[in-house]
């Protein structure tokens, strides 16, 4: 169903149009969905005798509808996840991560208690998949969601830098309910990209929900943050409350490769 004002549909001939003034003025109140259905509405609740509170009833309950499928597809759309997956596609079985867990991660509880997840594991094994999906479905269920892989975060925390303005940077990303950052470690931080990823990480303490990934278990990870206290600091209250999961075994991508005759 599509909710954009561009045209109102003609009604059929039987069905007088609604007077143009409430027309002006559902258009004004930005009740697209009313007035888009209330000639038809209006004309239906004549001809069946509906009770004026059925009438407002139906209607409210269109615009409600409208803006819960609008409202989804912008907070999909803010998300910025760079592909689609969902938790149903996941087989849990083949993945190391415990139904348990993968159970309680999809509960979304965490989520709604600012409480954070970690998943460690080697290339392949669903980290993105498990943080895509878990994002999907919290947008799904209201919440509002972004996604960063590590090195976009940090060049946006560092464009704050340039222009002055990391504060509002943060605050800005700290409006989503669900923080992702993925592919963490990837590439080494250098100290300034250390510190910015600690204010974040700081500002969304008990406050709101991260989520991350990484291929280096946590005594690694001065490997790709060179700055120690910082590092301690970071973890410290990324792991405060959270979820660790460990996901290991084989490329789920090796396992499932297309192994199309004239590529190789
Ligand atoms: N248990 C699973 N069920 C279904 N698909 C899976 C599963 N695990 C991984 N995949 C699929 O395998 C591919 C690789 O998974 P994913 O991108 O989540 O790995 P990753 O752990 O993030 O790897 P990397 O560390 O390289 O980023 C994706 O297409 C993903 O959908
Ligand atoms: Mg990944």
């Amino acid at each position: 169903m599509t909710t954009t004002t561009r045209s109102k549909p003609a009604a059929p001939k039987s069905i007088p149009e609604l007077s143009a003034d409430l027309d002006a003025g559902l258009r004004r109140l930005k009740l697209a969905t009313v007035r888009r259905q209330a000639a038809e509405v209006l004309h239906v609740a004549k001809t069946q005798r509906w009770t004026p509170e059925e009438v407002l009833r139906t209607l409210i309950e269109a615009e409600l509808a409208a803006r819960d499928v609008s409202n989804a597809a912008n907070r999909l759309k803010a998300a910025a996840f760079p592909v689609t997956k969902t938790l149903d596609t996941f087989d849990v079985a083949v993945s190391s991560i415990p139904a348990a867990t993968f159970d309680y991660l999809s509960s979304l509880e965490w989520v709604r208690a600012q409480h954070n997840l970690c998943l460690i594991g080697p290339p392949g094994t669903g980290k993105s998949h498990t943080l895509i999906g878990l994002g999907h479905a919290a947008v799904t269920a209201g919440l509002k969601v972004r996604y960063f892989t590590a090195a976009d975060l940090i060049d946006t925390l560092y464009r704050g830098l340039a222009d002055n303005t990391v504060g509002k940077v943060i605050d800005t990303i700290l409006r989503a309910d669900l923080v992702i950052c993925d592919e963490i470690g990837f590439a080494p931080l250098d100290d300034t990209g250390t510190q910015l990823l600690f204010r974040l990480v700081a500002a969304a303490y008990e406050r709101r929900a991260l989520a991350v990934a990484s291929h280096w278990p946590f005594e690694q990870w001065g490997r790709f943050l060179p700055e120690h206290t910082t590092a301690a600091s970071i973890l410290d209250r990324l792991l405060h409350h959270s979820t660790v999961v460990v996901t290991d075994g084989d490329s789920y991508r090796m396992r499932h490769r297309t192994t199309g005759g004239d590529r190789h």
